[in-house]
């Protein structure tokens, strides 16, 4: 058992994160602004604080008494306020909650960092050397959002550079995220369903059709608290489903979406996804356990259904 505080612990990701740490028998204290009602469960404490205090972050977090961190609270979304509010507000967070951690002599420090780093859906193009695209690919961040989050990779590596080895640190940057109750109809994170998502490749295409159910960022993140001490520091990992959210091959659907990436897509045939999590099974052990054509089988009968000739004569994807 540890005792783990969680920031963001109200949002979209940290509700499932934080009560699902706390079934599986860990203390779990939230801090966020705002509280959540599915959070009033045993083993979960809430305390409201706005972040961007420093000194009343790392006192709150002293007081906390926990072990380990994990840094979630951010504007999560780009674009969904002014670029210089997102850029003060999550590079502030990172500062004020990533140092106030230190203060605290929290000895395991984890951050939400995010897949946009890589700058795909850049309008000026983008176009990666190779798929599935990993943890070597080069961060090319285009807008406020996704460089504020490597400013968050950054943070962590500038506080290890402070504190070395007795700090452990790790970053991850989670997939399009998949609360449990969206498989059954709830909005996701940008206004329509999975459902809506998979219909639509247009929906999924600027996520470069990578998701990942937020059980499975639960099981990341506590298999990744346990290995800290013992693998290398300042790792980063991606989290993420280990097949597409699509009906299509991404070989298929891909270069309808990133201007030519007929080539680096080729190899991604099958339900493979655009994102590689093999870092993560490889260093943690800890592969993804939760599947859309398991949540969703009806869609995913309907998509594997041999098209009847009128409806495959129109649609533009299918050779014919
Ligand atoms: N949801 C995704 O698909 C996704 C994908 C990649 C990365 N991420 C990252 O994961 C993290 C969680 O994402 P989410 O979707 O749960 O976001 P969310 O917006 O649902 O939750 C963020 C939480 O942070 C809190 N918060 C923000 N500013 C605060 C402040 N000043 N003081 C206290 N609390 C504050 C909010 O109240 C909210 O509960 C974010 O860092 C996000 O960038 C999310």
């Amino acid at each position: 058992m540890t005792r783990i505080a969680v920031t963001g612990g109200a949002g979209r990701l940290g509700r499932t994160l934080v009560s699902g740490l706390a079934a599986r028998g860990h203390d779990v204290i939230s801090l966020d602004r705002a509280r959540a009602a599915a959070l009033d469960v045993d083993g979960v404490e809430q305390v409201a604080i706005d972040l961007l205090d420093a000194d009343a972050t790392a006192n709150a977090l002293a007081a906390a008494r926990v072990d380990a961190l994990i840094h979630l609270a951010a504007i999560a979304v780009p674009f969904s306020a002014p670029e210089d509010v997102i850029m003060r507000t999550n590079t502030g967070l990172a500062v004020s909650v990533l140092d106030g951690a230190i203060r605290a002599g929290i000895g395991r420090i984890v951050a939400a960092s995010s897949p946009t780093v890589l700058g795909y859906g850049n309008p000026s193009g983008w176009l990666p050397e190779r798929f599935p695209l990993d943890e070597e690919t080069a961060p090319r961040p285009w807008n406020a959002y996704a460089l504020s989050k490597l400013m968050i990779e950054q943070t962590l590596a500038m506080l290890q550079a402070r504190t070395g080895d007795a700090v452990r640190y790790a970053a991850f940057r989670p997939c399009y995220v998949i609360a449990p109750e969206e498989w059954a109809g709830v909005p996701t994170q940008q206004g329509h369903t999975v459902r809506e998502r998979l219909a639509d490749p247009a929906l999924s295409a600027p996520a470069l059709f990578n998701y990942v159910d937020a059980r499975d960022v639960t099981a990341f993140a506590d298999t990744l608290l346990a290995a800290l001490p013992d693998i290398r520091n300042g790792e980063t990992f991606f989290v993420g489903a280990d097949d597409a959210l699509a009906t299509r091959p991404l070989a298929e659907l891909l270069p309808r979406f990133v201007p030519g990436s007929e080539a680096p897509a080729a190899a991604l045939t099958g339900t493979s996804p655009a994102f590689s999590t093999a870092k993560a099974a490889r260093v943690l052990g800890w592969r993804p356990a939760y599947r859309w054509r398991d949540q969703l089988p009806d869609v995913a009968a309907a998509a594997s259904a041999p098209l009847p000739a009128t409806a495959a004569a129109d649609r533009k994807d299918v050779p014919v």
